[in-house]
């Protein structure tokens, strides 16, 4: 008996699709339809009063629920919009002009997070990209090595999305802590599939968002900021929820809180904090540890069936080297991504990667199997060939 299918029935989606996605959008928990009415009242019946009444401190309180799901001590957390302008809260508290200016990058990193530093280098910073040698793991004595007396920052996933490959984050953080650089570990497609704990971990910062594995909607990503590191930072992206007396509206420079709102800036993003509740409670209830067991046993599971099709499986096969998605590079794959999307099955579909399977705690084996089943069909009834399209050759 599967435990952890008893919250299926919270999850609508799951009716009318075979939802294998998660890596990217965790299906929606019915609960959100609560809390946006809880929202839509507090604002209707409230009005500007709610803000004193919840919402002032809603940021704080998301943020200390989702620090217990990823190992973070009460009063690290800071929630900003997405991941990428968390990185820059991130960066605008470094200077870039002295001579420790390098950031130290992979090339199987998000893109967008591969944008933000390379743009960085008009401000003075060094970027020193490592490539993949097979597209699915970086080789960590390359890495490790690039991390010298000179670089500043090294942005990290922990697990990449690309081919779920789980990075060595002890290896880094130790190495970046006795050459000087700080670590900014992404934990976008590790948190609420795989357990994590950034304080063991040591690392110096840590960012990620709830829209994936916390099935918590888009709009709330995070910032951890090691405690002992938090006093001595100055960010030049800032603003009047990061000041000691943000109802004092004093004019000039700000005087910075000490506590985890120190890395805030403006107005918090109060609709998406609402609606990503009920999916951390969910994942909370559920158990990252056992969530963890599933996705080993389920992953395990679609490698075996994919391997034995005859497919090219671009994920590590070792279970304690992959987080939860499975990535197969089948014949087609861009075009069979579509015409599985065309027939309820949801997947994504990402270049050196493949097909993207993402089996979380609320899917059933049946699920991957008939994906895989269909996969198996509309290969071999060119059925994938009404996506095809001269451009996906060339690109
Ligand atoms: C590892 C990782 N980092 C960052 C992002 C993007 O973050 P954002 O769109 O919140 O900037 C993603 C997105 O899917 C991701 O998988």
């Amino acid at each position: 008996m599967d435990e952890l299918l008893k919250w299926r029935g919270q999850f609508p989606i799951l009716e009318r699709s075979t939802y294998l996605i998660s890596n990217s959008l965790g299906a929606m928990p019915l609960g959100v339809y609560d809390k946006m009415r809880e929202y839509a009242d507090a604002w209707a019946t409230r009005g500007v009063r709610a803000w004193e009444e919840t919402w002032w401190d809603l940021a704080r309180q998301v943020g200390e629920r989702l620090g217990r799901l990823i190992g973070a001590p009460g009063g690290t957390i800071s929630l900003h919009q997405n991941v990428t302008l968390t990185e820059a809260v991130v960066a605008s508290c470094f200077d870039f002009h002295g001579p420790r200016n390098k950031i130290v990058l992979v090339d199987v990193e998000f893109p967008s997070i591969i944008y933000f530093y390379k743009a960085q280098e008009a401000r003075g910073a060094r970027v020193e990209i490592i490539e993949s040698e097979d597209g699915i793991r970086v080789p960590l004595e390359k890495l490790l090595a690039a991390i010298d007396e000179q670089t500043l920052l090294v942005p990290v996933s922990l697990v990449l999305f690309r081919s779920a490959a789980i990075m060595d984050a002890r290896a880094i953080v130790e190495r970046a802590e006795r050459v000087g650089a700080r670590v900014v570990l992404d934990v976008y497609q590790a948190a609420g599939t795989l357990p994590i704990d950034l304080a063991r971990m040591g690392t110096h910062f840590a960012v990620g968002g709830v829209l994936k594995w916390l099935c918590g909607g888009p709009g709330v990503a995070f910032l951890y900021c090691r405690s002992d590191l938090r006093r001595g930072l100055v960010p030049a992206i800032t603003g009047w929820l990061a000041h000691k007396r943000p109802f004092g509206f004093e004019v000039g420079p700000i005087d910075l809180t000490e506590d985890a709102y120190r890395t805030m800036n403006g107005t918090p993003q109060i609709p998406a904090l609402y609606a990503c509740q009920p999916g951390l409670e969910i994942v909370a209830e559920a158990g990252v540890e056992r969530i963890r067991e599933k996705s080993i046993r389920q992953t395990e599971r679609l490698i075996q069936g994919a391997l034995a099709r005859g497919w090219h499986v671009s994920t590590p096969l070792n279970a304690a080297e992959r987080g939860g998605t499975v990535s197969i590079d089948c014949p087609h794959a861009q075009e069979v991504m579509k015409e599985l999307v065309a027939r309820s099955i949801l997947v994504d579909y990402r270049p050196q990667a493949g097909v993207r399977l993402s089996p979380h705690f609320y899917n059933r084996d049946e699920e991957f199997n008939f994906a895989l089943d269909q996969i198996q069909e509309i290969l071999s009834t060119g059925a994938w060939e009404r996506h095809f399209q001269w451009r996906t050759v060339a690109s």
